[in-house]
C-alpha cells in the first residue's frame, strides 16, 4: 500500500495531479480532483472539467443530485485521455436509497455520463434504517464490476459501525465535510483504523470566512502561497483526498498547484489547533432531505 499520507514534492502540478493513493481494494485514487457541486448546468460543467483535465486533473467528483453528470461525461469522453487514466466518482441520491432504487440510479448515472463504469460510487447520505440493505446492493454492483470501488459519504462513527457489522466489502472511501474548522479527528482515526480513506468535501468551506483565518493567512504569507493552497496541501499531508470546486480557470490552476511545496510539523500543528467543530453543511445525524 502507498504511505497513508502524501509528503512528496513534485516538479509540477501535472505530476502531482497524477499522484494517487492506494485504496483498500488496491485501486488508485488521485489525491486531488475537481468537485462540481453547484456548477450550473452541463455546459458550464463540461467547460470546467475540460479545463481541469487539460491542466492535468484526473479525478472528477459529481453526483446524481448535481444534475451535471452529462456535462462531466461529455468532457471526459471528448478529452482524448484513456479512460483508465481517469477517476470518476458519482453518488446515489437519498430518494433512490430510500426507495431501494440504487441499481436503477447507477444505470441512469452511467447513461448520463456515457461511461461503462464509475471508479467510485458513494451512498450520498446515511439514511436511517437503510444502511444494511443499501450496502448489500452496493456490494453487488461492485462485484458485478459496474463500479470499481464503493464508499459512503457523510457517515459518522456510529453509522460506520452499523454498516461494518454486516459489510463484506469495507467502504473504500468516506467523503465528509472536512476543513481546518471541522477536522472530526475521532472519525478520521476510526477511518484510518479500518482502512477507509477520508475524502474532504468543502475543503475550502465553500469559499467563506475560513479563507480569512489569520493563522492560515500568516502561513500563506510565509510559504508565498494562497490560503486555499495551504489548506489543500494540509489535506493531502494528513492523508485526506481532496476535491475543491471551482469554475474559474485561474482558481482551478491555483488549487492544483499544491505539489511543489510542503508544510513542516509546526505548520501542520498550527492548522490542527484551528479545529472548532464548525460545519458549513448539514449535520449527518440530523438532516431532513
Ligand atoms: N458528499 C457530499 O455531501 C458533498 C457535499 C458538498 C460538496 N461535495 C463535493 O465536494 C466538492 C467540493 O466542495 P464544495 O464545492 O462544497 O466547496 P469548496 O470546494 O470548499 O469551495 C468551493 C467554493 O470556493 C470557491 N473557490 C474555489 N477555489 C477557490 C480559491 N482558490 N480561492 C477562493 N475561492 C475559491 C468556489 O468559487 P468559484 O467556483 O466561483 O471559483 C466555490 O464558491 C463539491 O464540488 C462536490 O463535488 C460533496
Amino acid at each position: 500500500m502507498n504511505p497513508p499520507v502524501l509528503r512528496d514534492v513534485f516538479p509540477s502540478a501535472a505530476a502531482g495531479l497524477k499522484s494517487a493513493v492506494t485504496l483498500n481494494n488496491g485501486g488508485k485514487m488521485p489525491w486531488l480532483g475537481l468537485g462540481v457541486f453547484q456548477v450550473d448546468g452541463d455546459a458550464a460543467t463540461a467547460t470546467a472539467v475540460r479545463h481541469a483535465l487539460r491542466l492535468g486533473y484526473r479525478s472528477i467528483d459529481t453526483a446524481a443530485l448535481y444534475r451535471n453528470e452529462s456535462g462531466v461525461g461529455e468532457a471526459v469522453r471528448t478529452s482524448g485521455l484513456p479512460r483508465s487514466e481517469l477517476f470518476v466518482t458519482t453518488k446515489v441520491w437519498n430518494d433512490d436509497i430510500r426507495a431501494n432504487r440504487i441499481e436503477a440510479a447507477l444505470v441512469q448515472s452511467l447513461k448520463l455520463l456515457g461511461l461503462d463504469y464509475v471508479d467510485l460510487y458513494l451512498l450520498h447520505w446515511p439514511i436511517r434504517g437503510q444502511t444494511e440493505n443499501a450496502w448489500r446492493v452496493m456490494e453487488q454492483l461492485y462485484r458485478d464490476g459496474r463500479v470499481r470501488a464503493i464508499g459512503v459519504s457523510n457517515y459518522l462513527v456510529p453509522q460506520l459501525e452499523e454498516l461494518l457489522v454486516h459489510a463484506e466489502v469495507v467502504p473504500a472511501v468516506n467523503q465528509i465535510e472536512f476543513h481546518p474548522w471541522l477536522q472530526s479527528k475521532p472519525l478520521h482515526a476510526f477511518c484510518n483504523a479500518h482502512q477507509i480513506r477520508l475524502e474532504a468535501w468543502a475543503p475550502l468551506m465553500q469559499g467563506g470566512d475560513l479563507l480569512r483565518d489569520p493563522v492560515l493567512v500568516s502561513l500563506a504569507a510565509q510559504h508565498r502561497r494562497t490560503v486555499a493552497q495551504i489548506i489543500l496541501r494540509w489535506n493531502v499531508q494528513l492523508g485526506v483526498v481532496t476535491i475543491p470546486k471551482s469554475v474559474h480557470p485561474e482558481r482551478i490552476a491555483e488549487n492544483a498547484d499544491i505539489f511543489g511545496f510542503a508544510l513542516d510539523d509546526a505548520a501542520m500543528a498550527a492548522i490542527a489547533a484551528l479545529d472548532r467543530g464548525q460545519r458549513k453543511g448539514p449535520d449527518p445525524l440530523n438532516f431532513n432531505f
